[in-house]
């Protein structure tokens, strides 16, 4: 959570940082503000609550000067959304940005006495104070004093008075990348951010400090010794065309899964058959657990859901799908014979990184499944497989759900290949099937202006459920989760047989449903559900799939048919329906989709 840009270098960084953090603003968008060195050496900060729109306003037509500056975009976490706890903070010679949470801020406030000197509620203002404490001329012996201090996570850009034009920069746990580059030095939260200048970047290593001006940047470790970065490159390229022509990401995001899907898959199949080898995916990792157990959070954890499904019914393999925040405290069951996958789009959620060091700690093997290289789960990890969904902007994850899910019908048939359970035919029909998902997830794309149609049905409604059985159920959860997200409306996603212990009492003709029936072995019991709902005067919004024809398409408000798979394969067509369901409603209530109320895209706090 929370944008970091810090640069210096020829450009005028006012500009810069202003582009950048607006190219920021998905980690979080309640404030946002920059501090420069101007030609005079002073550092100013401009800030305030709302969005870099806002903070843009505050300009003018004029700007600040200077070449060397850093900046902010905030998601609350210690005071309320206001100009004053907007960061850069500055206490005495310090002016800081954080990204984190400091646990022990009030003890470190009273200790060093800030309290009269404080203008914010923030922890991250203590944190300027406390550094500033510990300064007498050394920025490097300050920081190092004051971080050991520190409980909690963070992501620290300080600029010093007397080193103006030098940006200092230390972290823990909470990611920073550095990038070099004939334009200037650069140092961000997000591998995104640096790749504007060069594609050649590094992780800064955990409580090290990079000081960075103009001319160099160096690397220390905190006994002060200097150290050699690893340097990383970056394989993907930011998009250039911005939003492609559509009004928001979201829609370009969900327009672009037939490609990315396609090429997270096509580089791991050969003669048919799937491999890993790219990767360094070994078979016995593969062949040696005797369980499985998924961490993730939100939508990815959605996709962990799916990926249980394909496990016990294609490998009779158990596996366990757990949200990564209440992994370590549910004495999960774990040991050497376990192989641990976490799936992350970011790479940087830090429940999902916390549950994943749980889990190495415990004996297990860990494989994460990732969109961003080098991401703090992904370095922490046994064994990484890459999503090529590129990168993602909206909140709402639409591409990087589906190449996670397409990773895992790979991973499903590399397993079922290397454990004998299925014979070589079979995997290959397997694959075979998941090679026509662009193509039917493109022709569920061709037809979104009957999903628009649908959508418009819900726009008044306070709450809506989505109901279904089996794969029906899980692609619900992750199809209510995107349209609770976006458009606000409350929904529950329900297992349909269910409804009939409880739930059903809240159905009426102000709760509109929407139902999957996409199973074969369940269709006839999902229809008994829905119009068990239907009975209760619910107006039922259908998706199902053209060869189940169902009859009596007179009593649904409305349905969809979405092209034939097999039952296994349905999920893709249909979460991307349920995708574009979410999106219009949201465009239609006239939303600000990309960048839903409370939310961030990267979440690095507990
Ligand atoms: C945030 C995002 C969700 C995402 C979740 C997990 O809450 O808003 O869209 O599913 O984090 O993120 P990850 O990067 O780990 O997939």
């Amino acid at each position: 959570m929370c944008g970091i840009i810090g640069y210096t270098g020829n450009k005028d960084v006012t500009e810069m940082l202003l582009d950048t953090l607006e190219m920021l603003e998905y980690r979080g968008y309640d404030s946002a503000g920059i501090a420069v060195s101007d030609t005079d050496g002073k550092i100013r900060i401009v800030k305030c609550a709302g969005r870099v729109k806002e903070l843009r306003h505050l300009f003018g037509s004029s700007q600040i000067n200077g070449n060397s500056g850093m900046g902010h975009t905030r998601w609350a976490t210690h005071g309320g959304v206001t100009d004053q706890n907007a960061h850069p903070h500055r206490y005495g010679h310090i002016t800081l940005i954080h990204n984190g949470i400091i646990e022990n801020y009030r003890e470190l406030k009273e200790k060093y006495q800030l309290q009269d000197m404080l203008n914010s509620e923030t922890d991250t203002e203590i944190v300027a104070g406390v550094i500033n404490h510990f300064y007498n001329g050394d920025p490097l012996d300050a920081i190092r004093k004051s971080v050991v201090k520190l409980k909690g996570t963070f992501a620290l850009v300080i600029m010093f008075d007397d080193f103006p034009d030098t940006i200092f920069a230390i972290r823990n746990v909470s990611p920073i990348v550095v990038s070099s580059s004939n334009e200037g030095n650069v140092l961000a939260s997000d591998v995104a951010a640096v790749c504007q200048f060069s594609k050649e970047y590094f992780v800064l290593p955990e409580l090290h400090t990079i000081v960075m001006n103009r001319e160099c940047v160096l690397l220390y470790d905190l006994s002060g010794e200097c150290v050699e970065p690893d340097i990383l490159t970056a394989d993907w390229e930011l998009g250039q065309n911005g939003k492609g022509g559509f009004p928001f990401y979201m829609e370009k995001e969900i327009m672009e899964q037939p490609e990315v899907i396609q090429k997270t898959i096509e580089g791991r199949i050969v003669n048919g058959l799937p491999f890993f080898s790219k990767d360094e995916v070994t078979d016995e990792i593969l062949k040696e657990c005797n369980r499985i157990c998924v961490v993730a959070c939100g939508t990815a954890m959605h996709a962990g859901l799916v990926g249980q499904v394909l496990a016990q019914s294609v490998l009779g393999i158990h596996m366990d799908v757990e949200l990564a925040s209440e992994f370590m405290y549910a004495d999960p069951v774990i040991d050497d014979q376990t192989l641990v996958i976490a799936i992350s789009q970011s790479g940087e959620t830090i429940d999902t990184l916390e549950a994943l060091k749980y889990a190495k700690r415990a004996g297990a093997k860990t494989l994460s499944i990732i969109n961003v290289r080098g991401a703090s789960i992904a370095r922490e990890s046994d064994y990484v497989i890459y999503t090529y969904a590129g990168p993602e902007v909206a909140v709402a994850s639409t591409k990087a759900y589906t190449t996670q899910l397409s990773v895992l019908y790979l991973l499903t048939a590399r397993m079922a290949l290397v454990r004998g359970v299925l014979n070589e035919g079979e995997v290959r029909t397997f694959i075979s099937e998941l090679q026509r998902t662009p193509e039917m997830v493109d022709q569920v794309l061709q037809k979104r202006d009957q999903i628009h149609k649908m959508a418009r049905r819900v726009l008044d409604a306070r709450d809506t459920f989505m109901i279904g059985r089996g794969l029906d159920y899980s692609i619900l959860l992750e199809g209510s989760l995107k349209l609770k997200e976006i458009s606000y409306i409350h929904s529950e996603a329900y297992a349909s047989g269910e409804l009939k212990h409880g739930t059903i009492a809240l159905i009426t003709d102000k709760t509109p449903v929407v139902a999957m029936v996409t199973q074969s072995r369940l269709k006839d019991k999902e229809m008994s559900n829905i119009r068990e709902v239907c009975s209760r005067g619910a107006k039922v919004m259908l998706f199902t799939r053209e060869s189940f024809q169902i009859s009596g398409m007179d009593e649904w408000s409305e349905v969809f048919e979405l092209p034939d798979m097999q039952d296994l394969f349905m999920v893709l067509p249909a979460s991307v329906a349920l995708q574009l369901f979410a999106y219009y409603v949201s465009a239609d209530k006239g939303y600000d989709v990309d960048k839903p109320r409370n939310l961030a895209k990267v979440v690095t706090v507990e």
